[in-house]
C-alpha cells in the first residue's frame, strides 16, 4: 500500500548538521523522497501545524523552538510510509526511542528531539497540504538498474 507521509528536520537538526545524517536513514529504510524544501516556519505555520497541542504546558515552547531557525521540510513515500516513518524516528520521548532510531541515537530532550512525522494517514494529508502545493511533489519511479 503506497502511501505518503510529511516529515520535516526540527531547527536543531540543522544546527547540529545532522540533516545528511537523518535523511540517509529514511532512504536506506527504501523510502521515496518526492518532495523537499528547506524553509522558516512562521508562528501561524507553527500553530497550525500543532493546533491539536494548543492550550497543553509544552506548546508555547514548543511553538518557539520551531520556529527559532530554517527546518527542512519533505515528503516520503512507501508502503505504510506513516507507520515506517514512525518506527524509524523512534519514540517522541527519547528517554524511550530505542537505539537505531533517529531519536535513540541522536537527541536528548523531548522537544529537541530531531524530527517530526505525522501520526496518521489523515494527519499527513493535513500537514502535506499545509507546506507544500501539488507542483512540488514528484511523481516518479525509483530505477535503480538504468542509474548503474
Ligand atoms: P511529532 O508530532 O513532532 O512527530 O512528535 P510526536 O507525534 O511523537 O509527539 P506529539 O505528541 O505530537 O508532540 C509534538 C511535539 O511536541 C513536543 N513535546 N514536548 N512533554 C513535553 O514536553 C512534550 N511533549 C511533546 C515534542 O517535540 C513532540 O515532538
Ligand atoms: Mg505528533
Amino acid at each position: 500500500m503506497e502511501e505518503r507521509t510529511f516529515v520535516y528536520l526540527k531547527p536543531n537538526t540543522i544546527q547540529r548538521q545532522l540533516v545528511g545524517e537523518v535523511i540517509r536513514r529514511f532512504e536506506r529504510r527504501g523510502l521515496k523522497i518526492v518532495a523537499l524544501k528547506m524553509l522558516w516556519l512562521n508562528q501561524e505555520q507553527a500553530e497550525a501545524l500543532y493546533a491539536e497541542h494548543k492550550g497543553k504546558n509544552f506548546y508555547e515552547p514548543l511553538i518557539k523552538f520551531v520556529t527559532s531557525g530554517p527546518i527542512v521540510a519533505m515528503i516520503l513515500e512507501g508502503p505504510h510510509a506513516v507507520r515506517l516513518v514512525r518506527h524509524t524516528i523512534g519514540s517522541t520521548d527519547p528517554l524511550e526511542a530505542s537505539g537505531g532510531t533517529i531519536r535513540g541515537d541522536f537527541a536528548v530532550s523531548v522537544r529537541k528531539n530531531i524530527v517530526h512525522a505525522s501520526d496518521s494517514p489523515e494527519s499527513a494529508r493535513r500537514e502535506i497540504s499545509l507546506f507544500f502545493d501539488e507542483k512540488e511533489i514528484f511523481d516518479y519511479p525509483l530505477l535503480l538498474e538504468e542509474h548503474f
